[in-house]
């Protein structure tokens, strides 16, 4: 399998208004996006068959995405007219479009790969966002799938350090997905928000994802429960976030964001407090943005580190990120 084959989010949707033209960057792959006065979407690589300008550069001329150079169209499959030579055939390579949850999402055209399952009966989608990284794609996933790094790096969500020790990690991978679960004592809340969430005062937090492969994501469950009786917070939410490999280097995420509250009205009086939790989760993806443009090596293998108890994810995702992401069949 390509890795372009995948359902890939490439562009929030906000940022491609009819008429608009957009270069994008997917695992090393230049793509132009366009969007006619139609509504109609088309993808198409950024490399205009005459003379190899960038279509990027081009414009909409007539709902056809049209290259700066010498004005040849291409419509949303690629198909390309000359004004010049109103008989020449040319194309241009296109891929499938689709748009959902406010973004563009890509794969090649033909591929026989499964649109990612949103489980989000009963929840309300509070907001989606946007990030990018200077990290290779494993060297994301890697934060993104451990809580260690939570006590120093993120603000309100996690496991304070001095209690890290007591943090229980445990690990369900199957040959395609891999779960980890994460149940500790919880951070400092201030009590507005602890009220809000309808945390209680001895509560755990509880972080429980599962990573999938085709593409790469990881659906998050984060809520906070007593101990003794099992009773959870008052609010829970559900996160799918994408891990999309820009190139070798560069890693874009997309968070999708869902709640489920126990509120009365509608959606859980979620509308009312979205703002917050939008706010609150832009800026703790913005602390992981940190943290990884730190990093000293950015080799995306993990020979050479010192793996802790919460590592084991790392080897069990790359496994995977390899066999089913990028086809390459190693077991
Ligand atoms: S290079 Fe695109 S029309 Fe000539
Ligand atoms: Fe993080």
């Amino acid at each position: 399998m390509d890795v372009l084959d995948h359902w890939h989010p490439v562009l929030p949707t906000s940022l491609l208004q009819p008429g608009a033209v957009v270069g994008v960057r997917l695992a090393g792959n230049d793509l132009v996006l366009f969007r006619n006065s139609n509504n109609e979407i088309g993808a198409l690589i950024d490399h205009c068959p005459h003379r190899r300008m960038k279509l990027s550069l081009g414009k909409v001329y007539h709902d056809r995405l049209q290259c700066g150079y010498h004005g040849w169209t291409f419509d949303a499959t690629g198909n390309g007219e000359s004004p010049a030579t109103p008989k020449l055939y040319a194309c241009a390579r296109h891929f499938e479009v689709l748009e959902r949850f406010d973004a563009i999402w890509v794969r090649n055209a033909g591929a026989d790969s499964q649109f990612p399952q949103f489980d989000v009966e009963g929840h309300y989608n509070v907001c989606n966002l946007y990030h990018q990284i200077k990290a290779p794609l494993e060297l994301t996933v890697d934060n993104f799938c451990e809580i260690e790094h939570t006590p120093t790096t993120h603000a309100f969500f996690g496991y304070p350090l001095e209690r890290m020790h007591e943090v229980e990690v445990e690990f369900k991978p199957t040959d395609t997905s891999v779960r980890v679960i994460n149940r500790g004592p919880r951070k400092k809340i201030s009590l507005f928000l602890r009220t809000l969430v309808g945390i209680g005062r001895d509560y755990v937090f509880m972080d429980d994802w599962t990573t999938y492969f085709s593409p790469v994501y990881s659906v998050y469950d984060h809520w906070w429960q007593c101990p003794k009786t099992g009773a959870q917070s008052r609010v829970r939410w559900r996160l799918y976030i994408f891990f999309v490999p820009v190139d070798a280097s560069g890693t874009a995420i997309f968070t999708f964001a869902f709640t489920k509250s126990r509120y009365p009205g509608p959606a859980g009086g979620a509308r009312l407090f979205r703002w917050l939790m939008r706010s609150q989760l832009d800026y703790e993806i913005g602390l992981d943005v940190k943290i990884l443009e730190g990093l000293a090596d950015k080799n995306p293998s993990i020979e050479g580190m010192k793996l802790s108890r919460f590592d084991r994810v790392l080897g069990l995702n790359r496994e995977r990120i390899e066999r089913i992401y990028r086809g390459n069949g190693v077991h």
